[in-house]
């Protein structure tokens, strides 16, 4: 008789039951350890990425028109950037533009009206970059839409492809022409503002949107592989709800009402996203309950969705049935 039939079954499930149970522990006891490794390699992040005074440095934000792309636009002027800013409403951009001079004291801002979908457009201003600046230190790709209705909600699909136009596709394919020149400068930085919503479960009406977002992050988390060693340092910044024109430029007829009275203000909010570029950080959580979230994600990930969930009505107004009149 092989030793093979003699096991007894009981005694396979306790042994399994013992490793796992040791691994579990042995887990739960590395972890004080797991965490100063990490550390280490952010650490180890930083000294690579830094220092980055951002005085004259060339700062390119796309959807610089208005909000968070605005307030980036006056923080990177305040400490002494060369800016290029672009979005489609040329009027708002050059107030921006003004603002960045007058206020903060810019000397170098130039603005260019380009719709981040159209390939065209993008080219066009990365040869006129390339003209005057022969280098990009800071990529910002910071344009896009969202959307506010259920799925069934909407009366086109194309509300869908066309946030996924704007939100993946313009940063995906704006990163493409500009890396010539994001390698000509000696230690950049491509930041990508994201969305809490993208790793945190349990918001509704965003679905496209959140498609978008996360698929941003699988994009640029495989290209920070790629270009690591060009010392291009990537960022993907997750703001949770910011208090900006995105409550009407939502895309769809009927968007559900936001509402802002928890809002961050964009000022804040872009302020910590500078910081966090110059220290080169891997990633920018905006608010306390996305980074508590963030470790619950993995751990607990159903208490996490009820939770999120039940948090994230706070967020559309009482009429949250009810959606606006066309
Ligand atoms: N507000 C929030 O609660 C929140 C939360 C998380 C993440 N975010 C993200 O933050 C980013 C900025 O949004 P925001 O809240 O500041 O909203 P916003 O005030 O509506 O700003 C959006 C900007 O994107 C530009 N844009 C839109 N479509 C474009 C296109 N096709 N080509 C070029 N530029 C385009 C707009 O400019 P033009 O219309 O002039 O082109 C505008 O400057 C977005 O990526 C958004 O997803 C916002
Ligand atoms: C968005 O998608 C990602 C990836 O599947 C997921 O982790 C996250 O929870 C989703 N967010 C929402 C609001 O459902
Ligand atoms: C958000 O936008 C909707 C639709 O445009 C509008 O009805 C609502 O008053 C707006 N809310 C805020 C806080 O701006």
């Amino acid at each position: 008789m092989s030793a093979l039939t003699q096991i007894n079954p009981l005694a396979v499930i306790t042994s399994s039951s013992v490793v796992s149970t040791v691994i579990l522990t042995g887990f739960v006891l590395a972890l004080p350890f797991l965490y100063l490794a990490n550390f280490y390699f952010r650490y180890k992040r930083h000294q690579a990425a830094t220092p980055w005074p951002v005085n004259g440095k060339v700062v390119v934000i796309t959807g610089a028109s208005s909000g968070i792309g605005e307030e980036l636009a006056y923080e990177f002027a305040r400490q002494g950037a060369k800016l290029i800013l672009c979005a489609r409403r040329v009027d708002k951009l050059s107030n921006v533009a003004q603002v960045c001079k007058d206020k903060y004291g810019a000397v170098d801002v130039t603005i260019s009206k380009a719709d981040v979908t159209r390939e065209s457009d993008v080219v066009r201003l990365i040869e006129t970059i390339s003209a005057t600046h022969d280098k990009i230190d800071c990529l910002v790709l910071n344009a896009g839409v969202s959307m506010g209705e259920a799925l069934e909600k909407i009366s086109d699909f194309s509300v869908i492809k066309d946030i996924m136009d704007v939100n993946y596709f313009g940063s995906t394919m704006f990163t493409y022409h500009a890396l010539p020149l994001l390698k000509n400068a000696e230690k950049s930085r491509i930041v990508i503002v994201s969305s809490l919503s993208a790793i945190i479960p349990g918001v509704p009406y965003r679905s496209g949107y959140n498609a978008s977002k996360y698929a941003l992050k699988g994009f640029f988390e495989s290209l920070q592989a790629e270009l690591i060693n060009d010392n291009i340092f990537i960022t993907i910044a997750y703001p949770g709800v910011v208090k900006t024109e995105i409550n009407q430029s939502r895309l769809g007829k009927n968007p559900i009402s936001l509402d802002f009275s928890n809002a961050m203000s964009a000022e804040e909010c872009s302020k910590i996203i500078v910081d966090g570029t110059i220290k080169g950080h891997k990633e920018i959580i905006l608010t306390n309950m996305g980074r508590l979230g963030r470790i619950m994600e993995g751990i607990f990930p159903d208490l996490l969705f009820h939770l999120s969930y039940s948090r994230s009505k706070n967020y559309f107004s009482e009429e949250k049935e009810k959606v606006k009149d066309q």
